[in-house]
């Protein structure tokens, strides 16, 4: 099953792994690139040479296309100079606007993607020229916005008119919405590859969609810059979590400190256990998987989906 994104991407499958920041690994963007999706190495929360290393590894490990994503609003300039000499074929970005990081990939000559929570962000990033938009609806897992993917993906569909629009969610929905591939995030986190504590794993394994929630407090810890818009990270609980949720005015007193305390987290590997990043799909992952095995029950889901869904169907 193919689309057109697979043709722009050099793809078999309509499948990107999402950008994880330090949550992905070589070894998972080369798994996900080698079984014909689209895998993405995170440039967020790791340090350039992390970066450069794990991108020399990436080459090692597979000759397929991949991308390399960043955050605009916590973008490390040095890894970004890094990614433009590198021209992945394809350089992502999310939260904020992108603005002349656009035409900078471009000229390096790769692909640009850009993840969206709104339809006014399709019509922004129609308007920066990028390649592919990812409408990314509230149940994402990450940092993300207040539209469901129902609503939203049409929207930005209509937004995007020949640029290729792609869903956080499942393949067959985002396809008959109108997308022409997924971006999925929280099922590669719970992938044998993913450099994520195992402890982290289990719990996406064990939650319910409802389980996760949108942690707001970060707005207090980290506040938008001018011109930045408003996201939070959708998580499942922890003691951290607990502690902070309903904290907001004591959480913009302590923001200092408490930068420090996730700081240092991401230093020592513990994000996991302060932040467990993880989308309400949650509710659908049963099992820890390789990132390949992922990819071909995800193909033979969406394959059967489509074929069920015609035959429910009497054209009249
Ligand atoms: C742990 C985690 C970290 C994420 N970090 C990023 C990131 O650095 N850059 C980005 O573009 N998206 C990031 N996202 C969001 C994904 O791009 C995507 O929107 C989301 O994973 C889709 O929902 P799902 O997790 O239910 O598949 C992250 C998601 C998760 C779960």
């Amino acid at each position: 099953m193919r689309t057109r994104l697979c043709d722009l991407l050099g793809i078999d499958c309509p499948i990107i792994q999402a950008g994880m920041g330090s949550f992905t690994s070589a070894e998972l963007v080369a798994a996900v690139s080698n079984a014909g999706g689209l895998g993405s190495m995170g440039a967020s929360a790791r340090s350039t040479a992390d970066l450069a290393k794990e991108l020399a590894r990436v080459r090692e490990l597979t000759d397929r296309p991949f991308a390399i994503n960043h955050t605009v609003r916590f973008l490390n300039k040095d890894s970004f100079a890094l990614t433009l000499d590198a021209r992945p074929a394809l350089i992502s970005f999310a939260i904020d606007t992108p603005g002349d990081l656009v035409r900078q990939a471009h000229d390096a000559g790769s692909l640009v993607m850009l993840q969206v929570p709104t339809a006014q962000r399709a019509r922004e990033a129609v308007d920066l020229g990028v390649d592919i938009i990812v409408a990314q609806g509230s149940e994402s897992g990450g940092f993300g916005g207040y539209v469901s993917t129902l609503a939203l993906l049409p929207q930005v569909v209509d937004a995007g008119g020949d640029i290729p629009v792609v869903a956080a969610g499942g393949l067959a929905a985002a396809l008959v919405l109108g997308a022409l591939g997924v971006n999925i995030g929280t099922r590669f986190l719970a992938s044998a590859e993913a450099s994520i504590n195992p402890r982290w794993k289990q719990e996406i394994l064990a939650a319910q969609s409802e389980d996760t929630l949108k942690f707001e407090s970060w707005n207090d810890i980290f506040p938008a810059p001018d011109g930045g818009y408003h996201v939070a990270p959708r998580v499942l609980t922890s003691p951290f979590i607990k502690e902070w949720m309903d904290k907001r005015d004591e959480a913009r007193r302590e923001s200092e400190r408490l930068r420090g305390e996730i700081g240092t987290a991401v230093e020592h590997g513990t994000w996991g256990d302060l932040l467990p990043f993880t989308g309400q799909t949650a509710g659908l992952i049963h099992d820890v998987l390789p990132a390949a095995d992922i990819i071909r029950h995800i193909m033979a889901e969406a394959k059967q989906t489509l074929k069920a869904t015609a035959k429910r169907y009497v054209p009249t």
